[in-house]
C-alpha cells in the first residue's frame, strides 16, 4: 500500500465501519468500479425519510473502502434530502489526502452508492454540479 496514505485512511480499510448487511433492508443497491471490476453494495434501513441504519458490503481498494466507511458514518440520522446533498468534495475532503485522476473513481465509490441508494428511496437528484 502507498505510504503516503493517511494513518486514518488505513485504519478504515482495515476497520471499516459499518460493514456487513441489514436484515430486510428497505433499500439495496450495488455499485462496481468499471476500471478494477470491485463492486461494493449498501443497504439501509429508513424512518420516515431517515437513515436508521447503513451498512456497506464488497471488496475494494484501501481508497474505496475507507471513503465508503467514512460516508456510512455519516449517514445514520440524515434525512434522505440532506444527504442527497453530499457531493464529490465532500468524499474528497473525508479522505483528506489529494486523489489522482486515477483513483478518483475509487474515491467516487461510495458516492455512486449513496446516490443509487437515493433514486432506490425515491428522492430526485439533481447532477448539475457534475
Ligand atoms: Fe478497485 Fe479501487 S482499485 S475500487
Amino acid at each position: 500500500m502507498d505510504s503516503i496514505y493517511k494513518e486514518e485512511i488505513i485504519d478504515h480499510y482495515k476497520n471499516p465501519r459499518n460493514f456487513g448487511v441489514l436484515d430486510a433492508p428497505d433499500v439495496h443497491v450495488q455499485a462496481n468500479n468499471p476500471l478494477c471490476g470491485d463492486k461494493l453494495s449498501m443497504d439501509l434501513h429508513l424512518k420516515d425519510g431517515v437513515v436508521e441504519d447503513v451498512r456497506f458490503n464488497g471488496r475494494g481498494c484501501a481508497i474505496s473502502q475507507a471513503s465508503a466507511s467514512m460516508l456510512t458514518e455519516e449517514m445514520v440520522g440524515k434525512s434522505l434530502d440532506e444527504l442527497a446533498k453530499t457531493t464529490r468534495e465532500d468524499i474528497l475532503q473525508n479522505l483528506g489526502i489529494e486523489v489522482s485522476y486515477a483513483r478518483m473513481k475509487c474515491a467516487l465509490l461510495s458516492l455512486g452508492l449513496l446516490r443509487s441508494a437515493l433514486v432506490e428511496a425515491g428522492v430526485a437528484l439533481d447532477f448539475e454540479e457534475e
